[in-house]
């Protein structure tokens, strides 16, 4: 039987430089040979990219918390059923601009949504499934507020305050801090090329660990 494919994660908050990371990061897996196959969430899927105009856009500001948080995890579901898991049983690797550890980040410390609550719907949804690599790109969320403001009209999580960015870091840190073996904290602060340095040095220690 083929051996399944690794599922590969990026996180961080808004301006950590996420898109530039994933294209390198996509690169290097495809340069080493493995077939990939690039996604994100909310979205994924076409039902999930609806999700994603519905949760990200301004049709519903003052959406309720379960509301935001239940979209989150049906466009996680669709995207894990028809996509996702399919894909890594066929050997294929999977890299993925966000995954549960956002939720646990924004709805969670965000929004302040009990840790426990959205533990029962990971593990409806996922049974125990989780990324075998997860790329935290951090950093000061005025920094990367001020890069993201720079690029385009602020969505719905775009136009939080600062504050709801620092509790959004915080639960990163603490999931890396708790996960020390999934993890890998990026300095995302640091000047580009450090940055893709340090993206490509996890990626290539991670290709060797797992072939
Ligand atoms: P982005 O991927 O383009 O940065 O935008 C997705 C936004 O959705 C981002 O602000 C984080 C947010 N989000 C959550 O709040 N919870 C989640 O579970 C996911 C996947 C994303």
């Amino acid at each position: 039987m083929r051996k399944r494919g690794a599922f590969i994660t990026l996180e961080g908050i808004e301006g950590a430089g996420k898109s530039t990371c994933m294209a390198l990061a996509a690169r290097l897996l495809r340069d080493a040979g493995r077939e990939l196959v690039e996604s994100r969430e909310p979205g994924g899927t076409p039902l999930g990219e609806a999700l994603r105009e519905l949760l990200l856009g301004h049709r519903h500001d003052g959406m309720a918390v379960d509301t935001e948080l239940l979209l989150m995890f049906a466009a996680r579901a669709e995207h894990l059923h028809r996509k996702i898991l399919p894909d890594l049983r066929q050997g294929r690797w999977v890299l993925c601009d966000r995954f549960t550890d956002a939720t646990y980040a924004y709805q969670g410390g965000g929004r302040g949504v009990e840790e426990s609550r959205i533990a029962v719907l990971e593990k409806w949804v996922q049974g125990d499934l989780k990324p075998d690599l997860t790329l935290l790109l951090d950093l000061p969320p005025e920094v990367g507020l001020e890069r993201a403001g720079k690029r385009s009209k602020p969505d719905r999580f775009e136009k939080e305050r600062v504050s709801f960015f620092e509790r959004v870091r915080r639960v990163y840190l603490q999931r890396a801090a708790d996960e020390p073996r999934r993890f890998r904290v990026i300095d995302a602060a640091r000047p580009l090329e450090e940055v893709e340095r340090q993206v490509a040095e996890v990626v290539q220690e991670f290709l060797a660990a797992w072939s």
